[in-house]
Parts: structure tokens; sequence; C-alpha cells
């Protein structure tokens, strides 16, 4: 959670702190603040609010200096007001600091300090690490070891950044799970809490590891372990194009995300079914024979990318008949990790640094399970921590609702579940191929639902004032159900819960009168018929549906208000394409209640803390 960007080197300090911090906002949004040394004095500006609130601050200062610090905020401890937006600063000599993660043991630290004469201004965690480092600045000979002694008094998790009068020509910077990078230039250096913030200037990155510290100048930059000795390290260049970032003509990112669906569908098939139908994962690195002895996965995700581990789960025991559990990870985590030794975890991201996701790799791996993840960021926390990868290619992703890459998750897993379930002998080479080819068609099916954008607004703009939806659906549609309900409420915050159609008659029903729209998934299935049942259930009792069925299908319209048909297609890929309509009901009505798509209040991209 939270953005941390610093600089030093001679491009307009304010510019590049703010840039940077604009192009981090997706990890938090409440407040921002900025710290620059100039002239040997160090100067700050915080402003509660988004980005622009700090920045019509700072615009015309004119501020000088080549070096400097910014954070975003997503509070966690204390409102997101100026005192306790980042960064914090200690007394004199000035020092400033910008914090990313929780300090879990934050209370007592502060109430020794203020038994030692420190006086606190904020609410937050974080203060307590500028104070230590004040502490330690007064005995220690430099910012780089006041700040390991004071991290040693820390139980939590940290990405930091430092900058201290006593040394105004150098950045230090240090984590403990939360990230930290350093972005190398030409006689310049950048950190950050990750690259969106510097990709635009340099694409040579350094990814610090857990309980290492860097110390960043202009034209050297060293690494160690905390406590411990210099360390080597070796930049990656990254191949991601910051023209990625830019809304390329459209009004909103989202929007942006949800018509890239068709190109990504393109790419992924592109890289994992190169030639015919062979399905090649070159980063898979779990042997086959451990798949083939297999006896369960265990899926594990938050938010939008469980809703995909759910539709994995229906498809890998459909399919390659591999018993699949799917867990909240903030539950698996404090659940008995039981194991026979004959499972594989896989964690599903789009950022690959979620805390709760994260964590439960951590611990499974304690335990010796074998790791897979589904993840879109590439050197993400758990790409590296994790035995073999499948990335998601759905390329960047900014919108705080997560679009493209949920659609990315979803074909990964059918092509997963058809290479293990050839490796296990469980579906015939003719089947896959089947599916293979219906999958070449599914850019096409996405697009002529974009097509169908201005009829979706209009349905979007009927049932905006209402207050509650409901969202059902059935087997493979069901997690479809849960996630076109999740995109409702959190860019429109409209109450709007995802049911099992199945269950409507065991309490949710009774909400049901002529004001509440109950959006139906119901395309050609399995389980067509019982869909329909549920949905004359709710015209009975005065429900307004909306209904996601298959082009041809007539019989629907009797029990329709509205209809958005999507075309013929197999039963397995219909949760992919039907989500397409959800999402854009979803802006739709956001963009109706006037409501900040891109940046939904009290959310997240990427949510660093558990
Ligand atoms: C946040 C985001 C969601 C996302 C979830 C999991 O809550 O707002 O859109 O689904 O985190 O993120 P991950 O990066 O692990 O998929």
């Amino acid at each position: 959670m939270c953005g941390i960007v610093g600089y030093i080197g001679d491009k307009n300090i304010t510019s590049v702190l703010l840039v940077g911090l604009e192009r981090l906002s997706y990890r938090g949004y409440d407040s921002s603040g900025i710290a620059v040394i100039s002239d040997g004095e160090l100067s700050w500006w915080k402003r509660a609010g988004k980005i622009h609130e700090l920045e019509n601050t700072v615009k015309g200062l004119n501020i000088a200096g080549h070096i400097g610090i910014g954070h975003t905020r997503w509070a966690t401890h204390g409102q997101p007001n100026e005192v306790n937006a980042h960064p914090h600063i200690s007394g004199t000599p000035k020092v400033a600091i910008v914090h990313n993660g929780i300090i879990e043991n934050y209370l007592d630290i502060r109430d020794l300090l203020i038994s030692e004469g420190h006086v606190f201004q904020s609410e937050t965690d974080s203060e307590v690490i500028v104070k230590l480092v004040e502490k330690y600045l007064a005995e220690s000979t430099s910012l780089e070891h006041a700040l390991e002694l004071a991290i040693n008094h820390l139980h939590g998790t940290y990405g930091l950044a430092a900058l201290s009068e006593t040394e105004p020509e150098k950045i230090v910077v240090c984590r403990k799970g939360s990230p930290i990078i350093i972005g190398l230039g030409d006689n310049e250096n950048y950190v950050a809490s990750d690259i969106n913030a510097v990709i635009q200037h340099t694409k040579k990155i350094v990814y610090l590891d857990d309980n290492q510290i860097a110390i960043v100048e202009r034209n050297n930059v060293r690494y160690k372990n905390v406590n411990g000795a210099f360390v080597e390290k070796t930049p990656q260049i990254i191949k991601w194009d910051s023209e990625a970032a830019e809304k390329q003509g459209y009004p909103h990112y989202m929007l942006k995300e949800i018509f890239e669906q068709p190109t990504v569908v393109r790419t992924i098939l592109e890289k994992y079914v190169p030639s015919g139908n062979q399905i090649v994962f070159k980063d898979l690195r779990i042997s086959p024979q451990i798949f083939k002895q297999l006896n369960r996965f265990i899926i594990q995700a938050c938010g939008t990318s469980w809703h995909a581990g759910i539709i994995g789960k229906y498809l890998l025991e459909s399919y390659a008949r591999v018993f699949t559990e799917v867990d909240f990870s903030s539950e698996f985590r404090y659940r008995q990790m039981l194991t026979e030794g004959s499972e594989v975890v896989i964690a599903v991201s789009q950022s690959g640094e979620t805390a709760d996701t994260l964590a439960c790799i951590r611990e499974a791996k304690l335990h010796h399970f074998p790791i897979l993840s589904f993840v879109n960021v590439k050197n993400s926390s758990m790409d590296r921590e994790s035995d073999g990868v499948i990335y998601s290619h759905a390329g960047q992703e900014i919108g705080v609702a997560s679009t493209k890459n949920y659609l990315a998750q979803l074909v990964c897993f059918l092509l997963f579940t058809l290479y293990i379930g050839r490796e296990r002998g469980t579906i015939t080479q003719e089947e896959s191929d089947t599916l293979i080819i219906a999958l070449q068609k599914v850019p096409e099916y996405i697009s002529s639902i974009l097509d169908k954008a201005d009829q979706i607004k209009t349905i979007a703009e009927k049932y905006g004032f209402c207050r509650e939806f409901l969202f059902i659906g059935r087997g493979l549609n069901y997690p479809t159900a849960l996630e076109g309900a999740l995109k409702l409420k959190e860019i429109s915050y409209i109450h709007s819960t995802g049911y099992a159609a199945g269950e409507l008659k065991h309490g949710p029903i009774a909400l049901i009168d002529s004001k509440l729209p109950v959006v139906c998934i119901c395309p050609s299935s399995k389980t067509y018929d019982k869909m329909v049942s549920n949905i004359q259930e709710v015209k009975a009792r005065k429900g307004k549906t909306i209904v996601i069925a298959t082009e041809g299908d007539t019989v629907i319209k009797n029990f329709a208000d509205d209809v958005i048909y999507i075309p013929q297609m197999p039963e397995e890929l219909t949760p992919i394409v039907s989500i397409v309509p959800l999402q854009l009901l979803a802006y739709y009505v956001a963009l109706s209640l006037d409501c900040d798509v891109d940046q939904p209040r009290n959310l997240a991209k990427s949510v660093t803390v558990e």
C-alpha cells in the first residue's frame, strides 16, 4: 500500500517526484507529500486528498534542489489528513522518512520514546521510525547506521526511504516485506516502491531484497545486508513500455483496459500456444511428474484474483480431475496447512505483491508445498519467490478495479487445466484441441460485446439510481456473479452481492421487490434450465432482471427486462466473455453517478499491508 518515490540528479525535482507519485497513486491516494533538500536545508510539503492537491500547493513555488523523496498514502493508522501524511520529519538536524507497510509494535516504541522526551505529532505508526532515526543520529556517524539501529526495533513490514540534512547527497532505503527498487540513471538515480514511478526515466532496475539497505548517491549505489556486509546486486533491464501507463485517448484507464481485452487474449495464446496445439509454459519450473501424482491444488488469492481462482477450481476439477480448494489468502494463512506431500499451492495475483497472498506463499514454503503463481507483474515478489510462474500477460493494469487481468487469469487457468489434463490423461488431445480452437475466437467474441457499449450504457443509466443490486449465476458463472457484483460496488459504492443462483431461495429472495435489479448470468450451459427457473422466481416477485444470455435465446426475453447477448460458445469459455458486459455495466453506472472510476474511495490497487 502507499507509494514511495525518490530522486537525486539534475532534473526538476518537484516534477520527478510529483509525476512519480501520480503514477503510483493506484497504490493509495488519500494524502501525499514531498521533502526536498536545497542548499543543505530540508523543506517539505504535505496535503490531504489526491495528488493534485499537493501539485496545486507546490505549483509556482520554484522549489530548487537536486535530492528529494515523496509519498502517496493509503491510511492504515490515523486519518488521511495533513499531519498524518508522509514524509514524517524529525527535529534538528532534520530527517525526512517515507514509509510503506505497518509497524506492529509502534505503540510500545512510541511509549518508550515519549518517556525519553520525544514529542509526536501524528497518529501514524510510521512516525516512530523517524524518531528512532533522530535518536540514533545523535549517537552515530551516519544516516545509514542510524537507520540500521532504528529498524532493529521494528516488528512488521516496511519499505523506507530516508533523507537527512547531515548527509544531503544521499537517500538511504531499506525493505522488509514491502517492495523497494532502485532505478539507475546517468549521473542520477531513483528510488521507488515500484517501477511505475521511474520507468519513464530508466529501465535499469535493481530490486532490493528483504533486510537489505541501499545507500543511493548521484553516481554510486551501495547495497548491504542489514547489520552485515556489502553485497553486489545486478540490475535488470525492464521491457515495460511507459506508454502503457497513458490513457491513450480513453477517458479512464478502466475503460481502456476493458477495451484491451481482445488483445490480451491474443497475446496469451501467442505466448502459451505458440504453434499448433501444444501448450507450453516456459516458466512453470515444476516437474510434470509432480502434477501427475498430485492429490490436491490449493488456490489462494484475494479480491478479483480470488474469483478467478474459483473458476480455476471448477475447471481443474472438471477436466484435470484434481481436487482443488480455494481460499482467501487472509484465511488460508492462519489455517492449519495440512499436507500429505502431494499438493501444489497456487497463488493468484495481478500485482504479485498483495501482502496476504505473499505471506501465504512464504508460510506454505515453510511447509514444503511447491508454489505456482499466476501473476501479471514480472519481477514482483511473488514472481521471484515462487517455484513456478504463469504470467497473465495482461500488460500494465492501472485502474484500481481489476478488469483485463481477471480475464487474462481465466484464459491462463483454462490453458493450465488443459495442460494438466493432458499430463494426467484425463482429457484427450482432441478435446484439448477443440477448446484451443474455440479460445482463438474469444477476442472476436469480446469485441462483439465491446460494440454493445452504448446499449450497456443505456441499461446502466436506467438502473444507476438503484441503491442495491443482486448478481446470480451457476456453475462456472457463479464466480462471474461474484466478480460482477464486486466491480459494481468497488467503483459505484452501490451495495451489490453475488450469489449462486440456487441459493437465492435460501435467503436473498426476501430482498426482491420491484426496485431491485437482479443481474442474471444465463448463457447456454448445463444449468441453463435451472437458471431460467431462478430468473422466473425473481420475476414472480417483481424484481427487475438484466440477463446475460446467448444469442438466439428468444425464450429468455419473456423473463428479462433487459438482455445483453453474448455469442454462442462452449460453456467453458462463457465466464471469459460474460464478465465483459458486467465490467461495462459497472463502469457506466459509476460514471452516471459521477464516481472516480479509476481511483475509487478507500481502495488501493496493490494491498501491501495485511
Ligand atoms: C485489491 C485490488 C483488487 C485486487 C486485490 C488483489 O483489493 O483493489 O482489484 O483484486 O487487491 O490484488 P492482486 O494484485 O493480488 O490480484
